[in-house]
């Protein structure tokens, strides 16, 4: 491998990342991405056996192992362990990726439908679990003065009417967690940011809206203003790697949304 292939499979050399939702799509693309790029990376999930083998399938392409750990978002304890089980087995955390979520049923798309049960369960997973998720990485990254948190919102953060209300306030939460943690962070040298994707051919979308992965993307190809290429979960994942780098170094606070000009069209 040439010397400048090398510095540029290596955009993570030296950090340590945490992703959640690390099992399946973005996270799982994330992880893929990020220890190509030379980063030591464990996967937190609540899909073990799934976990397992995406950590054992990423190792075969990565100078570190990359390696599984059970955890529920939704459970402090569970956050809380994760994160001091990475910092125990490779000293810090420079990387806290908290992806995990849900989109939640069709009930939320009705308001006169959905019961607050169903918005109380989405909330859980997107928005409680972001904020452990974020509390537990300052708790480690605040001593050291520095760290990069990541969020993934959504496009539906910029636009409205065609997701359920349930999925839209947890993401519309988890962006102003973003923004409010910027500003108290900085001061540490942490920066806070998100990726808002829109359509991605993941089991999670597959699923919302009815289709295999071909169809989701023909469907989006449909919507975004630029045309000529399919969205997937690598297209996340490489906003991710950059947010995640050096290279974003005095980037913080931002929802960096991943749509292809699909929200500034107006018909
Ligand atoms: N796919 C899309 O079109 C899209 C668009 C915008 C935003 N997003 C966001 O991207 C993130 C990743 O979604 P994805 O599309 O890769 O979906 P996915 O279903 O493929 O992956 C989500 C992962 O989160 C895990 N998870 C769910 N609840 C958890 C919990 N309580 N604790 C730990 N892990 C948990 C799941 O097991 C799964 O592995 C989500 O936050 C989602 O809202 C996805």
């Amino acid at each position: 491998m040439s010397s400048v292939l090398q510095s540029v499979s290596r955009r993570l050399a030296g950090k340590v990342a945490l992703i959640t939702g690390g099992a399946s799509g973005i996270g799982a693309a994330t992880a893929r991405l990020f220890a190509q790029n030379g980063a030591k990376v464990v996967i937190a999930d609540v899909q073990s056996s799934l976990g397992d083998s995406v950590a054992k399938e990423a190792s075969s392409n990565s100078q570190h192992p990359v390696s599984f750990v059970r955890c529920d978002v939704t459970k402090e304890s569970d956050v809380e362990s994760a994160v001091d089980a990475v910092v125990s087995a490779h000293g810090k955390l420079d990387i806290m990726y908290s992806n995990a979520g849900v989109t939640g049923d069709s009930s939320g798309h009705r308001i006169l439908t959905v019961d607050a049960e169903e918005l109380r369960r989405v909330l859980e997973i997107n928005v409680v679990g972001g904020f452990l998720c974020a509390k537990h990485a300052a708790r480690v990254m605040i001593p050291k003065k520095k760290g990069t948190i990541l969020f993934t919102p959504s496009v539906v953060t910029d636009t409205f009417g065609l997701f359920a209300h349930t999925y839209t306030a947890s993401k519309h939460a988890q962006e102003g967690l973003v923004k409010n943690l910027c500003v108290e962070l900085g001061q540490y040298g942490i920066r806070v940011n998100a990726v808002s994707p829109a359509d991605v051919p993941t089991p999670m979308a597959m699923k919302a809206l009815g289709l295999d992965r071909k169809g989701v993307q023909e469907f989006y190809a449909q919507k975004s203003a630029l045309k000529g290429l399919l969205l997937d979960e690598n297209d996340i994942a490489e906003a991710a790697l950059y947010l995640a780098s050096d290279e974003s170094q005095f980037v913080s606070g931002l929802n960096l949304i991943v749509d292809g000009g699909y929200n500034l069209r107006s018909a």
